[in-house]
């Protein structure tokens, strides 16, 4: 959601109200996440001077809730030579590389710089040490340089079991990911790679490990791996691993493929750093390189997804990773009232119980998406083939499902839909085109039990 301040730039078609969106221009991956004194920031791929990918800096908003964001000037700027491509920032409390002092810690970005030729790619640092808002870039830079052409995506976080940072970063050619480790930020050393395995139809890219316990309280490691193209409904997908960590290696038995995501905008996502162990925030950029430069929005381009918490659910033997609703999510949509600009009911329940069903949402323009779930051979279908892209070849977004779900959670936007098979078998994430403001919705066959509310507050335009 944006400030009152930006409204008059907020009313455009597709603006979503409840997604983050740049004030204008072109975004993409989501770079580093950082909560940080009360703050949650949100740097990303960002063209400052244009709506197609281009010039990549870093832009930078913050939030003190992870829905209401305030737009920041950009942080890290490219060169006319090197563009600033993704990574992640980190708050160097003990001071490691000496930027700050420990009474003020500086923060401390890592991320790739890419040439702009195509010839090269190395990590480089800058710090800040005025919570995020200008950065010095590091006079010896890069600190990490393989000689590589592909080699990107640094995730780096504080390794607390052996003191030092470790950084997880793609090499995106050879399907693989590398972890290097640090004790201030400067020096780094290789401790292994991991890779090829699951699926490696396109570049490996923005990599993200951590543990999380799931719930047995047994720990777990998790590496995620974002894959363009190949993903599992076409283009750019996000597939993890569930693994050991032993500090030095990661590790395996999983066999199968799989995926965070059935949709076919969820891409590049990572956690935030500086969160509670136990509470992984995560965030993603919500397209799909096979179109994202040819989606219709004006002013600003790109948007991320609604930001999920993380969680490992554990059943006789095997586990999967799921994208839950956070706890800012539900604080949000239990406030009522702050406003109620937004037409169409932002959150459905739909209860399955043995019953199919299908969804129409349609705009007064004749456009529509259709959502179906099919109990016999249970499976969710998002068909968005009516309302998005003409040039589009457009690929099934179909959610299997393992078991029968209980109710199935929609969250529509304007521009995009996610929606979530419940309890936890997994989420569709999508744009779509419907246009204006009085959208609406019908059940075309089946009749479950139906509940609607409008739960999200939003600017009036
Ligand atoms: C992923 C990605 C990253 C790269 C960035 C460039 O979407 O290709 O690998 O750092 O975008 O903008």
């Amino acid at each position: 959601m944006q400030s009152a301040a930006n409204e008059s730039l907020f009313g455009e078609s597709f603006r979503p109200h409840l997604h983050f969106t740049p004030a204008r221009n072109w975004i993409n991956d989501p770079n580093g996440l950082l909560f940080y004194k009360g703050k949650y920031h949100l740097f990303y791929q960002h063209n400052p001077s244009g709506n197609l990918w281009g010039n990549m800096s870093w832009g930078h908003s913050v939030s003190t809730d992870l829905f209401h964001w305030e737009h920041l000037p950009v942080a890290i700027p490219c060169t006319d030579t090197e563009g600033i491509f993704s990574g992640s920032a980190v708050a160097d409390i003990n001071n490691t590389s000496g930027f700050g002092s420990t009474e003020n810690p500086p923060l401390v970005a890592i991320y790739t710089v890419h040439q702009n030729d195509g010839t090269h790619q190395a990590q480089h640092i800058a710090y800040s040490l005025d919570e995020g808002i200008t950065w010095t870039k590091y006079q010896n830079n890069p600190v990490l340089d393989l000689g590589m052409k592909d080699f990107r995506d640094p995730k780096v976080s504080w390794d607390a079991v052996n003191n030092r940072w470790l950084m997880v970063i793609a090499k995106p050619e050879e399907h693989k990911i590398a972890f290097f480790s640090s004790s201030n930020l400067k020096e780094w050393e290789l401790l292994s790679d991991f890779g090829p395995l699951a699926a490696t139809g396109g570049v490996w890219e923005c990599p993200d490990l951590f543990a999380l316990r799931d719930n047995n309280g047994e720990t777990q490691w998790i590496l995620i791996v974002s894959l363009n193209p190949g993903g599992i409904t076409g283009g750019s997908g996000t597939q993890y691993f569930i693994g050991n960590w032993d500090g030095k290696t990661f590790s395996t038995n999983q066999k199968e493929t799989l995926w965070l995501d059935h949709g076919r905008d969820n891409y590049a996502g990572v956690t935030f750093n500086g969160t509670h162990n136990d509470e992984r925030i995560f965030l993603a950029w919500m397209s799909n390189w096979e179109y994202a430069n040819d989606v219709p929005t004006h002013i600003w381009r790109g948007s991320m997804t609604i930001p999920r918490e993380l969680a490992i659910i554990s059943t006789g033997g095997t586990s999967k990773l799921v994208l839950k609703d956070s706890q800012q999510f539900k604080k949000l949509s239990r406030s009522p009232g702050i406003g109620n600009a937004l037409q169409l009911p932002s959150e459905i329940h739909i209860s399955t119980i043995l019953k199919s069903f299908a969804i129409k949402f349609f705009d007064d323009q004749g456009k529509y998406i259709e959502l179906a779930f099919d109990q016999v051979n249970n499976s969710l279908t998002l068909d968005r083939s009516h309302g998005w892209l003409a040039q589009s070849e457009e690929a099934q977004q179909h959610l299997p499902l393992l078991q029968q779900p209980e109710s199935i959670q929609v969250i529509i936007d304007h521009g995009s839909i996610e929606i979530s098979a419940e309890p936890h078998l997994g989420r569709v994430t999508s744009l779509h085109l419907l246009t204006g403001s009085q959208l609406q919705y019908e059940l075309t066959n089946g009749n479950p039990e139906i509940k609607h509310e409008t739960l999200f507050t939003t600017p009036q335009k």
